[in-house]
């Protein structure tokens, strides 16, 4: 009789695994409006918050009224500063080890800032309620740029704080400056550049709300809330609560997009949980679009002074950054405590530099709290943004194509692990390959030809590049915690007899498709077709322990873990493999999806059947199941690598500019989902195309927001924004298990430059070397018809 032969191997790709461009399993609820969204939740019983802003920027409160409020019939409760106090509630820690006004009591410090609260039996008798609060201020003067805050006259804005004498948040410095001051001193050029990369807001379109149920018979509060990081909110309740951790729930059901703008705990979520402990009943607040954009947090407003040391050939010798950051009236950033301006000094990791300096401060002034990462490692964006901006000057300071200039200086293939000038290790990559394929795509020299000739019929063409690496995955405990928790991620595997799966992890997904690539690392692993595998992130009481989703740690963080929980059940089903074959384990081989004896490669067992092994015929001694959770701490953050390249034409007549082409090359490592992946650059490119044109989030003199709605604060549509034409390089990351690196925010972070270097390129003849960020037209008009930087 003819020996059977084994089963042809598995296709990775049909079974949904790693390569796989699977469409979104998510959207099936999404597309028909059946996804589960906090503002879908009803609970018996609920009341409804309002809560009461302050219209102006720094004021002392002198008196709060708030008996006509209290009059309004379906008016439950209403909360000011001085009944949260007497709870020990009157403020709250911040991520950064400051605090922050839960509801202000003495001073108002930022337009928008939460005053007082009113509960009641519906939205609209809130919404009238509060309008009854009475609520004299004596105004003060306002501080609405860190030149006012650090003037000898300046107003103290956080006199609240023992030992605060000015408006100095920190004061910080990294870098060899002695090496650093040596190397100005032997280079043949310096270049310098003086930047502002101004405020943004994240903009999800699902503002920010909580549901807190309070139940006096179990003492278990449950907080439906929109968060990007539930379990950091569960450890910030249960310390400032002291509540045990199993009678605090938090659950972050399908969010609308968070950005960044749901990692911090808002005043009104502690608002709005007081208000069920007191009222008993659960307690609703949704925030409305303006509440959204002008409290919450916010990103950017950075102002540096960069310079770069080089020899003549424009080798760069050395790089010092001066950084003044704006964090408005709290330090609420939400990053990684040990490094005070965050990831700032990641700057120049792609490139070979010597030696560096950055001094960075941080100052108060009367504005919502800034400083949010949004669709940012922590300051990120405005390092890579001036590092960008910085090279770009560089290269023409030193009168070298800026192309050259990259490849000059850019860290070459066998120099990985780099150090770079800061002391971070980048773990891979091919820079070089990047920036080639973007400049043949874009066809860099042809470009350069065209716009050499339209410059003599006085058109105004421009070319910019933005090449970057920045570390994703925050991050390793010896370097990284957020109020001293490590950040680590998790998950937990359990797989059903059947071969079915639940997966759940500590991440929390707000559109970035992780229900459809957490199981395609699963499929990989494990050789289980991705749509027998379920994902399930964001309810405390059943996701593992997990620092959440921003900073496009999810793949790099969570994504291992899940990666280490499969590899720990597949170590288990090897074994039941090995009874079912009558071998030893040893002897027992593994290709996609099933177990093989090595001798005899026709004899196997899939791997589903050995799942229902372990529920139904298990060796001696080996624990019944197979279930598997993985913790896992990073060894290094990855290093992705970005390189893009723009054209622009500008109307000479009006400063309106035209994207003409967008080449991006992305390097994330390997890519589980291909589809994901190029959506995720797409939005990315979509938001630092916006912050390059058109959103403009100020204050007037008096610290009024000027941007408060999307009438003046401009999401772009699909009628604005360019086609993106994408590309990809692939060096696995050493240290992933499977090679993977962050990808989410790359295009935010590294896009911005490369539109802001291709008009400044399109100008330069005319001796302009900067146009911050928005180059509204009217700032480009100014920049091209006089010949000046406009800032
Ligand atoms: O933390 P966050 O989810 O925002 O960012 P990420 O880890 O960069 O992942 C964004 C999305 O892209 C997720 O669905 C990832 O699984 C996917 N991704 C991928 O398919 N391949 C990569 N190398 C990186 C991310």
């Amino acid at each position: 009789e003819p020996r059977p032969t084994a089963p042809p191997p598995l296709d990775e790709i049909k079974l949904g695994g790693l390569g796989a461009s699977r469409r979104r399993v998510e959207d099936n609820r999404f597309i028909r409006g059946k996804g589960n969204y906090f503002d879908d939740v009803v609970l018996p019983g609920m009341l409804h918050m309002e809560v009461l802003r302050s219209p102006m920027a720094h004021a002392r409160i002198k008196s709060i009224d708030t008996s006509k409020a209290w009059e309004i019939p379906g008016v439950r409760l209403v909360l000011t500063g001085e009944a949260l106090a007497t709870r020990n509630l009157g403020w709250m820690p911040t991520l950064s080890y400051d605090t922050q006004a839960v509801l202000a009591t003495d001073k108002v410090r930022f337009q928008g800032q939460e005053v007082a609260a009113v509960v009641a039996d519906d939205p609209y008798i809130a919404k009238d309620a509060v309008t009854a609060i009475q609520v004299e201020y004596e105004p003060l003067p306002p501080v609405v740029n860190p030149e006012q805050a650090l003037a000898a006259d300046a107003p103290l804005i956080r006199d609240d704080k023992l030992g605060q004498e000015d408006n100095v948040v920190f004061d910080w410095e990294v870098g060899d400056k002695a090496g650093t001051e040596r190397a100005f001193d032997e280079a043949d050029v310096v270049s310098r550049v003086k930047l502002h990369y101004p405020r943004s807001h994240p903009s999800p379109l699902e503002a920010c709300g909580a549901i807190a149920d309070f139940d006096r018979s179990t003492g278990k509060l449950t907080v439906y809330l929109t968060t990007q990081a539930p379990h950091i909110v569960r450890a910030a309740v249960a310390l400032i609560a002291e509540l045990p951790e199993h009678q605090i729930r938090i659950i972050s059901p399908d969010l609308g997009g968070g950005f960044g703008n749901k990692v911090p705990v808002y005043p009104s979520y502690v608002v709005a949980i007081l208000a069920s402990i007191l009222a008993e009943r659960p307690v609703k607040w949704v925030e409305d679009r303006t509440g959204n954009l002008i409290s919450t947090g916010f990103g950017r407003d950075v102002y540096l002074d960069g310079q770069v040391a080089m020899r003549k050939d424009g080798k760069i010798l050395a790089v010092k950054m001066n950084t003044t950051s704006d964090h408005g009236a709290f330090f609420a950033d939400a990053q990684p405590s040990k490094f005070k301006i965050g990831l700032m000094h990641s700057a120049f990791a792609a490139y070979d530099v010597p030696y560096a300096h950055l001094a960075a401060r941080g100052v108060y002034t009367t504005k919502a709290p800034g400083g949010v990462a949004y669709r940012c490692s922590f300051r990120v964006t405005e390092a890579m943004f001036f590092q960008e901006r910085m090279v770009q000057a560089a290269a023409e300071d030193a009168g070298i194509d800026q192309a050259a200039f990259r490849r000059l200086n850019l860290v070459k293939d066998d120099d990985f692990p780099h150090r770079t000038p800061y002391g971070f290790l980048t773990d891979s990559g091919q820079y070089g390959k990047a920036l080639d394929l973007a400049l043949k795509e874009i066809d860099y020299e042809g470009f350069l030809v065209e716009q050499a000739e339209a410059r003599k019929r006085g058109r105004l063409l421009g070319i910019g590049i933005s090449t970057m690496t920045e570390p994703l995955g925050a991050g390793n405990s010896r370097e990284y915690d957020i109020l001293g928790i490590k950040m680590f991620d998790s998950a937990e595997l359990r797989v059903h007899m059947t071969g079915k799966a639940l997966l759940r992890t500590g991440a929390k997904t707000q559109g970035q498709g992780h229900e459809t690539t957490w199981a395609q690392i699963v499929a990989h692993e494990l050789g289980l077709p991705a749509d027998d595998i379920v994902v399930e992130e964001g309810d405390t009481d059943t996701a593992p322990f997990g620092m959440g989703t921003y900073a496009s740690r999810s793949t790099p963080v969570a994504g291992a873990a899940i990666a280490m929980a499969a590899r720990k059940v597949k170590a288990k089903a090897r074994k039941i493999a090995a009874h079912l074959l009558e071998v030893s384990e040893e002897d027992v081989e593994w290709e996609l999806g099933r177990f093989y004896v090595r001798s005899q490669p026709s004899r196997g067992v899939t791997i589903q059947e050995a799942c229902l092994a372990a529920y139904s015929n298990m060796p001696d001694g080996l624990e019944p199941g197979l279930e598997a959770v993985s913790y896992y701490d990073p060894p290094n953050l990855t290093w992705p690598f970005a390189a893009y390249v723009c054209t622009v034409e500008i109307d000479p007549e009006t400063g309106v500019w035209d994207v003409l082409r967008f080449v991006a090359v992305d390097d994330c490592g390997v890519r589980i989902n291909p589809l994901i992946v190029e959506g995720q650059i797409q939005g990315g490119l979509t938001e630092a195309y916006a912050m390059a044109s058109m959103q403009f989030i100020t204050f007037d003199a008096d610290g009024n927001c000027v941007g408060s709605n999307f009438m003046d604060y401009l999401l772009p549509t699909a009628w604005e924004t360019p086609g993106w034409e994408l590309h990809e390089v692939v060096t696995p990351s050493p240290h992933h298990p499977i090679g993977a690196k962050g990808v989410g925010e790359c295009a935010t972070v590294g896009g911005p430059a490369a539109f802001v270097n291709a008009v400044v390129n399109a100008l330069s003849h005319l001796g302009v070397r900067n146009v911050d960020m928005p180059m509204l037209p009217d700032r480009v008009y100014e920049a091209l018809s006089k010949g000046v930087d406009v800032s």
